[in-house]
C-alpha cells in the first residue's frame, strides 16, 4: 500500500510511522510513505502558504495554489487510483469500519491543514473524504494522519504477527474489548480471575464476551445499538 502525505511537516509525520508495527510494515514493504511539502511548491521568495481570512478573524488559511501542485506531484507519482481525504475536525468521525474501508485500497492521499484550515475551494475540488479524529482540536492534521495511518497499516496482511491478531481488537465486533491479565496469578494489587486459569476454552471466551459487553454498556452504550447482539449476547447483558 502506498499513502503520500501533504503537509508542511511531512517529516513529522513519517517519524510517527517509524517505530513498533507500522515502522516494520515500511520495512517489510508493506506500506511505502511519501511526504510532500507545499512549500516546496509555493511561489515567491518567501514560499507562502497561507493568507488572512476573506471576512476578517482570527487565524491564516492556507493557499489553494502550493497545495493543488503538491497533490498534482503526489497523485502523478504512481498510477493507481488514489482517494484523497482531508483531516480536519470538520471530517467525519474515523470509525474501525471506515479504517477498514481505508486500508482496503492500493493508494491513500493524506492532506494536512494547519493555521485555521485550508481554502474552502481546494476542498471542494480535490478531497474525495474529509474525516476527524475526534471532537477536540488539533494544532494540525499530522497527528490526525499519523492516526490513520498506524490503524490502517496494522489492518494490510502480513502486517501483524498471527499472535497480535487485529481479529480480536476491540471495535471489530462493535464492542470494547474485555480486561486483559499476565502473569503473576496473586499480586498485591489483585488476583487474576479464576477462569482465565480454567483451561475451559467455551468459559473463558463466554466470560470474555460477558466483559466485553458489560463494559460497553457501561463506558459506551450507544455503541450497543449498532452492534449486532446474538440472543446469547443479551443473556450475557442481563445476567
Ligand atoms: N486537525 C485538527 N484537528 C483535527 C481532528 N480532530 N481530526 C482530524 N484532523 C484535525
Amino acid at each position: 500500500m502506498r499513502i503520500d502525505v501533504i503537509s508542511l511537516f511531512p517529516e513529522f509525520v513519517a517519524q510517527c510511522a517509524a517505530f513498533g508495527v507500522v515502522g516494520r510494515a515500511g520495512e517489510r514493504g508493506l506500506l511505502s510513505l511519501h511526504g510532500w511539502n507545499p512549500r516546496d511548491y509555493a511561489e515567491g521568495s518567501y514560499r507562502r502558504v497561507d493568507d488572512r481570512p476573506f471576512g476578517g478573524g482570527p487565524g491564516m488559511v492556507m493557499l489553494i495554489d502550493p497545495l493543488r501542485a503538491s497533490l498534482a506531484a503526489a497523485r502523478a507519482a504512481d498510477p493507481a487510483p488514489v482517494k484523497v481525504i482531508y483531516l480536519s475536525p470538520q471530517g467525519a468521525p474515523l470509525t474501525q469500519a471506515k479504517v477498514r474501508e481505508l486500508a482496503s485500497r492500493e493508494r491513500l492521499i493524506l492532506l494536512c491543514g494547519r493555521y485555521e484550515g485550508i481554502d474552502e475551494r481546494l476542498v471542494q475540488a480535490e478531497v474525495d473524504e474529509e474525516l476527524s479524529i475526534g471532537d477536540y482540536v488539533l494544532s494540525g492534521g499530522e497527528l490526525a494522519a499519523a492516526v490513520v495511518i498506524d490503524a490502517v497499516a496494522r489492518l494490510r496482511d502480513g502486517v501483524l504477527n498471527d499472535a497480535e491478531s487485529a481479529v480480536q481488537d476491540s471495535f471489530e465486533d462493535g464492542l470494547l474489548d474485555c480486561p486483559h491479565y499476565t502473569r503473576p496469578v496473586e499480586h498485591e494489587l489483585g488476583t487474576v480471575p479464576p477462569v482465565l486459569m480454567s483451561g475451559n476454552h467455551a468459559d473463558i471466551a463466554r466470560w470474555r464476551r460477558q466483559q466485553a459487553l458489560g463494559r460497553t454498556a457501561q463506558r459506551r452504550p450507544e455503541l450497543l445499538d449498532e452492534a449486532a447482539l446474538s440472543k446469547a449476547d443479551r443473556r450475557l447483558l442481563d445476567a
